[in-house]
């Protein structure tokens, strides 16, 4: 068997960050969601992974190598636009050849992992394998309905009016049957080759499609919120871990890791926290549930249900909440003694202000 990640795509609802990084490269508990994805995939004993990238490709190359660190081969795939997940399938044809493969989008999370789907499908090799869970709101995902004996009877893509609340999940599992269906769609009204267009031509045409409701967490981190949701998730699991430095003067409650070569100093941190390597936290109130990336420095804050990344600087800052802070970006006040804000923030940053 071999994989098929999907790295490439817009990532509109994400932005400002998708302007300067991949979505998928986005941290959750410090690490990028498309390393989760790799390693659910090597968990499988897979390890021939294609990955569909687009104009952010060095990035995601950057972030992943040549696979070898996960113990896989990986081969980037270039899409010139996001043209659909079912024409990154067509692209990926001469790699996958005949074989069977599982299919990833790389924004998806699903910590618990995906071998009781690859061994249902391992099971008697249906065309298509897909995965469903219930959410509220169907409307921004694929959506399949099933019969009283969970047969496939039909699937549509964002539909305006939702036959079921089961959506896709981003994960799939083919044979190379899915491929005369590749070749069989038309673009859907948005313009793209629709994946699930090709489930359900597969159904049409008598091919054994099969879906499983999955029992663990899912998420797809197309959106901030998600993502924090994501972030406080895993969170939830954390176990206390103190390799940097903390002063006397500082406490400690419940479960809060100190990466190598952090320090904090005079400073209050509650768990669930993640401080990351190099980091200083020097007279703040951390937590809970935030995880802080490597070489950050936060001075004289206050931070909850947050997540800030690499080599950010945040000073004087207190009540921030909710908050995804980008790669090197600086909060804090002015070197002027005026009653004002400043900012300069990029297209489509959203900002909150405590009235
Ligand atoms: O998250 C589950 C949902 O994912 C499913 O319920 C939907 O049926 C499925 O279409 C997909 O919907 P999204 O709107 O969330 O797809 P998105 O555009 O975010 O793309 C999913 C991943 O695939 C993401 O990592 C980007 C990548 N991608 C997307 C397109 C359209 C590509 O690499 N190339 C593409 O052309």
């Amino acid at each position: 068997m071999k994989a098929l990640v999907l790295s490439g795509g817009a990532g509109t609802r994400l932005r400002p960050f998708s302007y300067s990084m991949p979505k998928q490269l986005i941290p959750i508990v410090n690490k990028p969601v498309l390393e989760y994805a790799v390693e659910n995939i090597v968990d499988l004993g897979v390890s021939d992974i294609a990955v569909i990238v687009g104009d952010r490709a060095a990035q995601i190359t950057e972030a992943l190598g040549d696979g070898s660190r996960f113990g896989a081969r990986i081969t980037p795939i270039h899409q010139d636009r996001p043209r659909g997940l079912a024409h990154c399938v067509e692209l990926a044809r001469p790699f996958l050849g005949d074989d069977d493969f599982v299919m990833y989008l790389g924004d998806n999370m699903l910590p618990e992992g995906i071998t009781k789907i690859a061994e249902e499908f391992r099971a008697d090799r249906p065309a298509a394998q897909i995965v469903v869970s219930k959410v509220p709101d169907p409307r921004a995902f694929g959506v399949a309905e099933l019969d009283a004996d969970g047969a496939v009877v039909g699937l549509e893509e964002k539909p305006n009016r939702p036959r079921s609340d089961l959506a896709l999940i981003g994960v799939y599992f083919f044979t190379s049957a899915v491929h005369q269906a590749v070749a069989a769609i038309e673009p859907s009204a948005r313009g793209e080759l629709e994946i699930t267009d090709a489930i359900q031509w597969l159904l049409t045409h008598g091919h054994g499609v099969k879906a499983g409701e999955y029992d663990g967490y899912w998420k797809d981190t197309g959106k901030a919120d998600d993502v924090l949701e994501c972030n406080r998730h895993l969170l939830g699991a954390l176990n206390r871990r103190v390799d940097g430095d903390v002063d006397a003067a500082s406490e400690l409650v419940g479960p809060v890791v100190v990466e190598h070569g952090a320090r904090v100093v005079r400073s209050r941190i509650v768990g669930p926290v993640v401080i990351g390597a190099g980091t200083l936290v020097e007279d703040s109130r951390i937590g809970p549930d935030t995880s802080i990336a490597r070489d950050c420095v936060l001075r004289a804050t206050q931070l909850t249900d947050s997540i800030v990344m690499a080599g950010a600087s945040i000073t004087q800052v207190p009540g921030l909440h909710g908050s995804l802070i980008g790669r090197s970006a600086s909060i804090g006040p002015s070197d002027h003694a005026e009653a004002h804000h400043r900012l300069v923030v990029g297209d489509h940053t959203h900002v909150e202000v405590a009235a």
